[in-house]
């Protein structure tokens, strides 16, 4: 079964989408715009809290304990422990968090994760769309674009479709139940435009 986010939601990513090669600087679809700072459009960085990206909990830290053990991924943005500012000012450091069973991931990814917990670059390696959906049938995000899927247990390597390379992973560290930064992204973040040079770092 693939969980999608509600069709308009959906379809409103897909047409941004195209618009992906120019639309890496603006906050994400559902966000409040963006502060003028320079640090909201910088990666997140070692020691930043997670937040909600959406919903009736946006801007609120992520918990552990509030993620279900292999439910759908949800959006998440970096937030300054000290400032507050939340780092939404840029598609590209958008992340997709998942709570899985630490026994079944891999140890590179169990590294990497927080008591189960993963983080990805929520943007995807092929034109850009948001990894927004889950099939929750073989454990995997699926991006609504073009179906190209990521495991993961397995640092969201490629499993299907176009997508040219894996999703950047984000390190975690829990801190007093919440989710941190530990490290930088590992990997490569931004596109691959069909016919185009990579777009990204
Ligand atoms: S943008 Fe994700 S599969 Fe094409």
């Amino acid at each position: 079964m693939i969980e999608s986010m509600e069709p308009v939601a959906a379809k409103r990513r897909q047409l941004l989408c195209g618009m992906c090669a120019l639309g890496l600087g603006a906050p994400a679809l559902g966000q409040t715009p963006a502060s003028n700072d320079p640090a909201a459009s910088s990666p997140p960085q070692v020691g930043d809290f997670l937040t909600n990206a959406f919903g009736d909990k946006a801007g609120q830290p992520i918990t552990v304990d509030e993620l279900a053990v292999d439910q759908k991924q949800i959006f998440a943005f970096a937030q300054d422990p000290v400032s507050g500012l939340v780092r939404n000012g840029s598609r590209m450091h958008q992340l997709v968090l998942i709570r899985l069973d630490p026994a079944t991931l891999t140890p590179g990814t169990l590294a990497r994760s927080a008591n189960g917990v993963v983080a990805y670059s929520g943007m995807c390696s092929h034109t850009g769309c948001d990894v927004t959906d889950w099939n929750a049938d073989i454990m995997r995000f699926q991006c609504p674009c073009h179906e190209s899927q990521f495991d993961p247990r397995d640092g969201a390597r490629v499993v299907g479709g176009p997508a040219p390379w894996q999703l950047a992973a984000l390190p975690l560290k829990e801190v007093d139940g919440k989710l941190a930064v530990a490290a930088p992204f590992e990997g490569r973040l931004g596109f691959q435009q069909p016919g185009l040079s990579p777009f990204g770092i």
